[in-house]
C-alpha cells in the first residue's frame, strides 16, 4: 500500500514527525512524503525538519503564501497531479490549515481514502478558515483519528460514525519523545531569562493581529501584564504578526515586550517548561502548555481544547487588554493539573494500526 503524507505549515510537521516516523520504522505502507510549501521560511519549516529528523520531502509543491482561495486551489491542482502520479492508495492529511483541505479534496475528487488527523475539532466562529478547513476534511474522510472524546463526540453528532477512532494526540507523543531535550536546552540562558520569571507568548490568528484595533490590545494587554506581573514577556513573532506590528505602525506599543524570530520546537518546548504560564492564540500550543504543566491564557473567542478550559486549567479570555492581564494573573495562581485527556504517549502507533485495519 502506498500512503501519501501531506504538511505544509508548522503544526503538520510536528504532527508528521511521529506518524511517519512508525509507518516507516513498522514498513506499514511505502509512505511519501508531500511538502505544501504554505510555509517556506527557514524558521518556519527547515528547522522543523532538521531537529525533528524527518526525511526530505519527495515533493515540494511550492505553494507558498496568498488569498485563502489562491493558496487552496493551487495546493489542489499541484496534489491531484502528484497523487494520479504516485497513484495513491490513501492521503494522509493533519488538522486545519489550507494544505489540508486542498490535498483533503484532491483525494476526494479522485475517489482516494482520506485519512485525517486531529479530526473532529470544532470551535467559533464558523467563518474562521481553520474551522471551515477542518469541517469540510472531516466530511470527506474516511479515516478520523481523533484526540480526545470530545472530538469523537463532535463528529458522531454530525452524523459522522463510520470510521471515527480514539487515538489521542501525537503531539502529546512527541513531548514525551524529546522531553529529556527540552530540559538540557540552553534557551533560557541565551535569552537571558530567569526560569519562572518569564512569560512565553505567541500571537498569529488573522482576527488577533490583522486588525489595527485588535492587535493593538493584544501587544498593550502584554505589556500592562508585563508591569503588573514583573514578568518578562518573549514574544516570538510569525512574519504575519511582525508584518503587521510595521504596517499598524504599532513598534511603539510592543517595545518592552522581548520580540525575536519565530523558534523551533524544541527552543520552544524548553522556554514552555521554564516559563510562569504561556499566552497563546495557538491550538497547538494549549495542549503543549498542559502537557507542560503550565497554564495558558487563550486568546480567541473558543477553543477546540474545551476539556482544558471547561475544568479552568486554560482560560479563555477576549482580545482586549484588560481581558488579557486579569487572564495573567489569574494563570500565576498555581491550579489542580488535569490527567491524561489526549491520550497516553502512544497515539502515532494507535493511528497506524488503525489505518493498516481500515483500509485492508
Ligand atoms: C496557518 C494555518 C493555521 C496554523 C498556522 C501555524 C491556515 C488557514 N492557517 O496560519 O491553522 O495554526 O498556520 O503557524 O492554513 N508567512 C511568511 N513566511 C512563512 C509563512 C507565512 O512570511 O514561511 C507570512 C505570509 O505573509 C503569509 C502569512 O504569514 O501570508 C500567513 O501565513 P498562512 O500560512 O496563510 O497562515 P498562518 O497564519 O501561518
Amino acid at each position: 500500500m502506498k500512503i501519501i503524507s501531506l504538511v505544509g505549515a508548522r503544526p503538520q510537521f510536528i504532527k508528521e514527525a511521529l506518524v511517519g516516523e512508525v509507518a516507516r520504522n513498522m514498513q506499514a505502507w511505502e509512505h511519501v512524503l508531500v511538502h505544501s510549501g504554505q510555509h517556506y521560511d527557514v524558521n518556519m519549516s527547515d528547522v522543523f525538519f532538521q531537529e525533528l529528523g524527518i526525511p526530505e520531502p519527495k515533493y515540494h509543491l511550492g505553494v507558498g503564501s496568498g488569498l485563502h482561495g489562491s493558496m487552496t486551489a493551487s495546493a489542489l491542482t499541484a496534489m491531484e497531479n502528484v497523487l494520479i502520479e504516485e497513484r495513491a492508495d490513501a492521503l494522509l492529511v493533519y488538522g486545519d490549515t489550507n494544505t489540508t483541505l486542498a490535498g483533503a479534496l484532491a483525494a476526494a475528487k479522485l475517489g482516494i481514502p482520506i485519512i485525517h488527523v486531529e479530526a473532529g475539532i470544532r470551535m467559533e466562529p464558523k467563518t474562521m478558515p481553520e474551522e471551515i478547513n477542518r469541517v469540510l476534511t472531516d466530511r470527506i474522510s474516511s479515516v478520523m483519528c481523533c484526540c480526545s472524546t470530545l472530538a469523537v463526540e463532535n463528529l458522531l453528532k454530525e452524523g459522522l460514525t463510520q470510521g471515527v477512532y480514539l487515538t489521542g494526540d501525537v503531539m502529546y507523543d512527541l513531548f514525551l519523545r524529546f522531553k529529556h531535550l527540552f530540559e538540557s536546552r540552553e534557551t533560557i540562558t541565551n535569552l537571558g531569562l530567569e526560569p519562572g520569571r518569564f512569560i512565553i507568548a505567541t500571537l498569529h490568528r488573522d482576527y488577533n493581529v490583522d486588525k489595527q484595533e485588535s492587535l493593538h490590545e493584544c501587544l498593550h494587554g502584554l505589556t500592562c501584564l508585563a508591569e503588573e506581573t514583573n514578568h518578562k514577556v518573549l514574544l516570538p513573532l510569525h512574519p504575519r504578526t511582525r508584518k503587521n506590528i510595521e504596517k499598524f505602525n504599532l513598534q511603539t506599543v510592543a517595545r518592552t515586550l522581548n520580540l525575536i524570530n519565530p523558534i523551533g520546537y524544541i527552543d520552544l518546548m524548553a522556554l514552555v517548561q521554564t516559563a510562569a504560564f504561556v499566552i497563546t492564540d495557538s491550538g497547538g500550543l494549549q495542549k503543549e502548555a498542559y502537557y507542560a504543566k503550565k497554564r495558558c491564557v487563550v486568546i480567541m473567542p473558543d477553543t477546540g481544547w474545551r476539556e482544558l478550559t471547561d475544568c479552568g486549567w486554560n482560560i479563555l479570555v477576549e482580545p482586549s487588554a484588560k481581558a488579557i492581564v486579569q487572564g495573567g494573573i489569574e494563570a500565576l495562581a498555581s491550579g489542580h493539573t488535569p490527567e491524561n485527556i489526549y491520550g497516553d504517549g502512544k497515539a502515532a502507533e494507535r493511528i497506524v494500526q488503525i489505518v493498516l485495519e481500515d483500509l485492508a
